[in-house]
């Protein structure tokens, strides 16, 4: 329980506890949408049966990895936070702050999965693992919301946990959106932060400075569901699994696709091309998932962007229905909606690659 100086249950109640936010960032957290992180419980006695003898050197190698904490000093600010809110464009200043109130939120909702884990659970290498993510993510989301108090918002994030609607999802879906989500995290953040080396002039902001270290940690959190998935070789093999894997995929790397065309001042200051972003992270998310998926999506098909771009209208639509009220409003959302499922039908049914995962699952994060 002493994963870092203070503890994690010390961290944890802060965080909860800080109760001092405006309304409007918690409010943008709270809300549910399709598209907004979300959080997650599922049968936790399940996930406390895993049996981990079967990888159990790379287990032992990675947990003590984990229990080194070699990030134990990284979140902390240092003369080289040099954030100035009050010289920022006010459109860039709103979505910067969507993206942080975002970040933030899916960061804490891993927290809370973690630590409800490791607190429900009786298996010793379950409850260390989820410890030590827990503490990681804890500290991720703290270091946002302390950025994002200097901007005078913060999310309450005690608030959060009692207002946000739970999604029930089964062990094997967690293993599937968490693995991807813990590696497609890695991949955004080092994009942005290899992106920002050569174009330093484009940093708006200091916290893309911490980016490195930081996505070393969704790495290894990735790396520790790859072990989970690989002790139960059932969960990414068979037909009906396989088709879920898939659909996870298109989930996630289309949601990502629509919220990030939301953000383009965000993206513009930068100096990214959003789409090129985007592509560029579903290359990299991709490549590292063969070490456990036997498929991976043709992001080089001529359906794929296309019907992202499609995806992305429908939400639009929807999105403007919302705004207008009304039942022409109500109309033209529907409308959007079935816009948008056509959508995804095609980009679910682009042909995948077949990949046979390595016998040796672990990976080192090498961009
Ligand atoms: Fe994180
Ligand atoms: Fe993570």
């Amino acid at each position: 329980m002493n994963a870092t100086p203070k503890g994690l249950d010390a961290e944890y109640a802060e965080l909860a506890a800080s109760q001092e936010a405006p309304i409007d960032a918690t409010a943008m957290a709270t809300e549910t949408t399709l598209l907004n992180p979300r959080f997650y419980t599922t049968d936790f006695d399940e996930m406390d049966r895993i049996d981990v003898s079967s990888v159990r050197v790379q287990w032992d190698e990675l947990l003590a990895e984990m229990r080194a904490d070699p990030n134990k000093g990284h979140f902390k600010k240092n003369d080289e936070w040099d954030a100035d809110w009050e010289g920022m464009d006010p459109k860039l200043r709103r979505e910067f702050i969507d993206f942080l109130v975002s970040s933030c939120t899916a960061e804490f909702s891993g927290c809370v999965l973690y630590k409800e884990m490791k607190r429900r659970g009786n298996n010793p290498d379950i409850c260390e693992l989820f410890n030590f993510m827990a503490r990681d993510e804890a500290r991720h989301a703290g270091f946002i919301n302390d950025a994002l108090r200097e901007a005078g918002v913060a999310v309450n994030l005690g608030f959060l946990t009692k207002a946000k609607k739970y999604t029930y999802f089964r062990p094997k879906f967690i293993y599937y959106a968490t693995y991807l989500s813990e590696k497609i995290g890695y991949a955004r953040y080092i994009t942005i932060f290899r992106h920002l080396e050569a174009n330093p002039d484009q940093r708006f902001h200091p916290i893309f400075k911490w980016f490195r270290e930081w996505c070393n940690d969704e790495f290894r959190h990735g790396e520790a569901f790859a072990l989970l998935m690989r002790t139960d070789p059932k969960l990414t093999t068979g037909f009906a699994n396989k088709l879920w894997i898939r659909f996870f995929l298109t989930a996630v790397y289309s949601t990502m696709f629509v919220r990030d065309h939301a953000r383009p001042e965000f993206h513009q200051a930068l100096g990214v091309d959003i789409e090129w972003y985007d592509q560029e992270v579903f290359r990299k998310t991709s490549t590292i998932a063969r070490q456990v998926f036997p498929m991976e999506i043709d992001i080089d098909h001529k359906r794929w962007l296309p019907n992202l771009r499609r995806m992305r209208d429908a939400f639009g639509q929807m999105d403007a229905g919302k705004r207008q009220g009304g039942l022409a409003g109500w109309v033209k959302g529907k409308l959007g909606a079935v816009k948008a499922g056509a959508a995804f039908v095609a980009l679910y049914t682009i042909p995948v690659i077949k990949r046979e995962p390595p016998k040796n699952v672990r990976l080192e994060p090498v961009y």
